[in-house]
């Protein structure tokens, strides 16, 4: 589907205007050269889940780019996803929401890659309902293709969400062109790293194993909260550099992000993980997410 609905929103700005109205200029930075960043936050039922994680990933990407942003971007932000929330009816109770903060450098009329000192940065908020994961996903798990495009731990934009994501369209073209579900990235030298919008999980007996942050991964908030998980299942937290053979080797894989939750990981570039289905402790992790995102946000 790719039209908007009739009456549906998006802040800009602090102003709430209808989705498709006309709120940017075509000098605009994100869409010029992608110089902009962003973050997805997953609401249920009109509460925020993880906010301040999201807020201080934001800043830390707009840092990165020496981006100016407001200073309590958290406050910012909580008033805008209310605002749009309740003006769009997406904040009754149970319904599952996923936003976009998008921080663009504004508006530069100059050509020039390096912008000017006085800029005017746009800060842009749009809400759109998610469904549940169909059934039959979740009993079949995901089949991810090995990309092409490889990620480069030393730089220092490896694990910064910009909007220049050029890489990651290319990325899940490349697996829609396989028959795959998602795309890996491998870094330079072959370890591996994340999915294109979800961070990479094994389990190996009881050891739950991602990719170390040095790997040019993004410090994902769902990451962060399985880490601390394992601990409460028995299982040993490990965060190391780790190869496509321990992903075939591994009892059970997942991927895991703020919106979708956990899912279970079944097949890569065409060979089985474990035995092919969504493992136990994996099933368990996504209904102890889902659980904690109901009561907690
Ligand atoms: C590249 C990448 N890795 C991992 C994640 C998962 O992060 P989080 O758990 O904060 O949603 C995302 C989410 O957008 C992502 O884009």
């Amino acid at each position: 589907m790719n039209t908007v609905p009739l009456e549906s929103h998006v802040w800009v700005d602090g102003r709430l205007v209808g989705a498709e109205a006309p709120v940017l200029s075509a000098y605009d930075r994100a869409f010029q050269v992608g110089d902009g960043v962003f973050e997805t936050i997953r609401v249920v039922g009109g509460r925020i889940l993880e906010l301040p994680l999201h807020a201080e990933r934001l800043r830390a990407s707009a840092t990165a780019l020496e981006i100016p942003l407001p200073a309590d971007v958290g406050t910012t932000l909580r008033d805008a996803i209310g605002g749009l929330l309740a003006a769009d009816g997406l904040d009754a109770p149970g319904l599952q929401v996923s936003v976009r903060a998008t921080l663009s450098r504004g508006p530069v009329w100059s050509r020039n890659l390096l912008p000017p000192a006085d800029v005017r940065p746009v800060l842009v908020v749009q809400a759109w309902p998610v469904a549940p994961p169909e059934p039959e996903l979740l009993a079949r798990g995901l089949h991810l293709a090995i990309s092409a495009v490889r990620r480069d731990p030393s730089s220092p934009l490896a694990a910064v969400k910009t909007t220049s994501r050029a890489e990651f369209v290319f990325a899940r073209l490349e697996a829609r062109r396989r028959g795959a579900d998602d795309a890996l990235f491998l870094t330079l030298d072959g370890h591996l790293a994340e999915a294109t919008s979800a961070s990479l999980f094994l389990v190996v007996g009881h050891v739950l194993a991602t990719p170390a942050l040095e790997c040019g991964v993004l410090a994902g908030t769902t990451r962060q909260w399985l880490l601390r998980w394992a601990g409460a299942v028995g299982l040993s937290a490990r965060e190391d550099w780790l190869t496509p053979d321990d992903l075939y080797r591994a009892d059970e894989a997942f991927l895991a992000s703020s919106v979708a939750g956990v899912l279970p990981v079944t097949r890569v570039d065409g060979r089985p993980i474990g035995d092919g289905r969504p493992g136990a402790r994996t099933l368990r992790a996504r209904a102890d997410r889902e659980a904690y995102a109901k009561d907690e946000a």
